[in-house]
């Protein structure tokens, strides 16, 4: 019989200079589900990849003075390295730059052009002609351009559009009829009622103020905007409108698209729409899953650091830190990530829990009877209970699974663990060990004791990627026969008769409180890297985005603290561009009767003549840095946001070389 097949995909990843551990949410959760249905039988097609286009890369690459292909191949590659890391079971990677992307893009872009589901007009906007960029009237700011506060004019620029609001009435339809589409719940009713019946406007769907994109190819001034080139590579990957459609015809319709809350609204109306239009069935489901947040305040400074994968996964393995993504928010809310949390999950849970019950068991089949099993079976009160309960979980497990319920499922494992760890303290083997009369009841306890372990650890499977194979070695059973997701169903399957192997301890306790304080520690003194991923990048935008996306309040600091900080007032002498360096400009500064070179990212924001002469700033006793190959010696003060700076001045002459505190 042919295998029934599971088609899951991730959200395509933008290239971010560095990624933090809610960018692995995502993906840890759809790999858990890709095991899981492997497990099951399942012809597993898993997607990831990486959505590359559009003019902020371009910007980037272009401030860095490379090729957007350049910029986006470096970041790509640290992006895969880290799914490495994290044992991700994708089975495809797609990126939107590969070649087969672009060129089904075009067709989809040009078959909905030619049935009239495209269609060439104008996209109003208020045009900031030194930004290149178009906004909407509400997102101006005081009738100013958001980004640099200059002028803006009322344009027209043409463009293509997708007829989108010629779907609603069938989305509508669709949704209502179909209540398992939107998951969870509560964002269907989110879907319709804020956006689907309030009516919906035909979307933009090209470009021609930057050209780092799929180019259309019957108007090439045009390049494909967002997302269309983005949401098609769930079926471009499977070789859609190409020679070889197999994977489509064989795959497609997904079964599910795993995405985070911000990004449900396109998956469950653009998407579906470009596929009715399209005339391609629609995915069975899309699950919006909520953000992983950190603790407001804690380690606030070292944001970029703490909630580094790599460094998280290096620091605490890998099986842990995926145990925690999965088990400590129930899947669809938010959460928040601390360190503190994680430490108490791996104690307790791992260490402790899972971990002992593994090294007692092997331990007393050790000692009691060398380390080799006999055959023996026994019911009594204890055992019943025992085999109930872990059976009871092992039945429980698939259904939750299928309801992507990773926090449930693991919560029932842990009940059968706790079962498994109270049954020791029932049944006493080491006063039973006392008597050799006792001999085969002992052996009945340490029977049910492996039998139990090695259910437990076939449920594991699919939220842990090295643990289970740790514990068969310890239990002295090969993956194979006695470890299939089936055999979990069944209580009794253990083989007496082999030899247990001792082992390292699967979770090793930490000492929370030594490795909280060396945590803010490192932290200082290591500066956010992410090494993996971001070798060459002057200066990490992320650590802001980090904490965008992850909370922003800082912790409280003395007056101390603050006096560490030497600020002066400096004069810009002279201001100059740096070869090579879009964003950065060299800076002299006068400080008092000291002069100091600065290297400053404000280039986009300052020409160097408006500068000559201003007061600014000074961070004045930072370690200097080179960068660019540059000197700096310090740093001056700037407001920013994603788009927007303004130097920090002083607003009376007070002459350079002032303390400002
Ligand atoms: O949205 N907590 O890409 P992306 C939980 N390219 N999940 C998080 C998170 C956090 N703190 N931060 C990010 C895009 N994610 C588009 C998608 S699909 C056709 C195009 C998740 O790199 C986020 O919710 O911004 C999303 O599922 C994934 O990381 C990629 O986000
Ligand atoms: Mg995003």
């Amino acid at each position: 019989m042919e295998k029934k097949k599971f088609y899951i995909t991730t959200p395509i990843y933008y290239p971010s200079d560095k990624l933090h551990i809610g960018h692995s949410y995502t993906t840890v959760a759809a790999d858990a589900i890709a095991r899981y249905k492997r497990l099951k039988g399942y012809d597993v097609m898993f997607l990831t990849g990486t959505d590359e286009h559009g003019q902020k890369i371009q910007r980037k690459a272009e401030a860095q003075g490379v090729t957007p292909k350049e910029y986006v191949d470096k970041i790509v590659a640290g992006i895969k390295e880290l799914w490495k890391l994290m044992k991700i079971t994708n089975d495809k990677f797609i990126r939107t730059t590969d070649d087969f992307h672009q060129e089904t893009v075009q067709k989809i872009f040009k078959k909905l052009y030619d049935q009239g589901d495209i269609y060439k007009s104008e996209y109003e906007g208020w045009y900031c002609t030194p930004c290149e960029s178009f906004w909407t009237k509400t997102q101006l700011v005081d009738g100013k351009c958001p980004d640099c506060g200059r002028e803006v004019e009322l344009t027209k620029e043409e463009s293509y559009f997708f007829r989108l609001s010629k779907y609603q009435d069938r989305l509508i339809k669709y949704i209502e009829e179909h209540p398992e589409f939107i998951q969870p719940v509560s964002r269907q009713n989110e879907m319709l009622n804020n956006f689907l019946k309030p009516g919906l406007e035909d979307l933009c769907v090209s470009r021609t103020t930057f050209n780092w994109g799929v180019p259309v190819t019957f108007d090439e001034k045009h390049v494909v905007y967002v997302w269309i080139d983005a949401l098609s590579n769930y079926i471009t990957a499977l070789g859609y409108m190409s020679e070889d459609d197999s994977d489509y015809k064989k795959y497609w319709p997904a079964d599910v698209h795993l995405v985070g809350k911000e990004i449900v609204r396109f998956h469950t109306i653009i998407w579906p729409a470009m596929l009715m239009a399209l005339g391609e069935p629609l995915p069975k489901q899309v699950f919006g899953h909520g953000w992983l947040l950190l603790e407001g305040g804690k380690m606030s400074k070292s944001k970029g650091n703490v909630v580094d994968p790599v460094i998280l996964v290096e620091k605490y393995g890998l099986d842990a830190i995926r145990y925690f993504l999965l088990r400590e928010v129930p899947f669809g809310s938010d959460g928040v990530f601390s360190n503190e949390a994680l430490i108490n999950r791996i104690n307790s849970d791992l260490a402790n829990d899972l971990g002992n019950l593994v090294s007692r068991t092997v331990a007393m089949i050790d000692k009691y009877f060398n380390g080799v099993l006999p055959e023996e079976r026994q019911s009594g009160e204890f055992d019943d209970d025992l085999i109930k309960t872990v059976m009871d979980v092992a039945g429980k497990i698939d259904d939750m699974m299928d309801k992507f319920q990773f926090s449930n499922s693991l919560t029932e494992i842990w009940r059968a663990i706790s079962r498994t760890n109270k049954y020791i303290d029932e049944t006493m083997p080491w006063v039973l060990a006392k008597d050799e009369n006792n001999k085969s009841r002992l052996a009945a306890v340490m029977y049910n004791l492996a039998e139990g372990i090695r259910i437990i650890s076939i449920l594991l499977q699919p939220f842990m990627p090295e643990t289970p194979e740790k514990i068969w070695h310890q239990l002295g059973i090969e993956n194979g026969e006695y470890t299939t997701w089936e055999s979990s169903k069944t209580w009794g399957i253990y083989p007496a008769g082999i030899s247990v192997n001792k082992g390292a301890p699967l979770f090793p306790r930490i000492d929370i409180k030594k490795e909280l304080e060396e945590l803010e520690k490192g932290i200082e003194q290591k500066p956010s890297d992410n090494s993996r991923q971001n070798k060459g990048e002057a200066k990490p935008a992320t650590k802001k985005e980090a904490e965008k996306s992850i909370g922003k309040e800082k912790e409280l600091i003395t007056i101390e603290d603050f006096a560490k900080i030497d600020l002066k007032v400096a004069k810009v002498l002279e201001a100059e561009k740096i070869e090579g360096a879009d964003k950065l400009l060299k800076l002299k500064l006068q400080l008092g009767d000291e002069v100091r070179q600065v290297v400053s990212g404000i280039a986009k924001y300052y020409s160097p003549e408006e500068l000559k002469g201003k007061y600014v700033v000074l961070v004045a006793n930072l370690k200097p840095v080179k960068l660019r190959g540059v000197e700096s010696q310090g740093m001056i003060l700037a407001a920013s946001d994603d788009s927007n700076l303004s130097l920090i001045t002083v607003d009376r002459n007070i002459g350079s070389g002032k303390t400002v505190s």
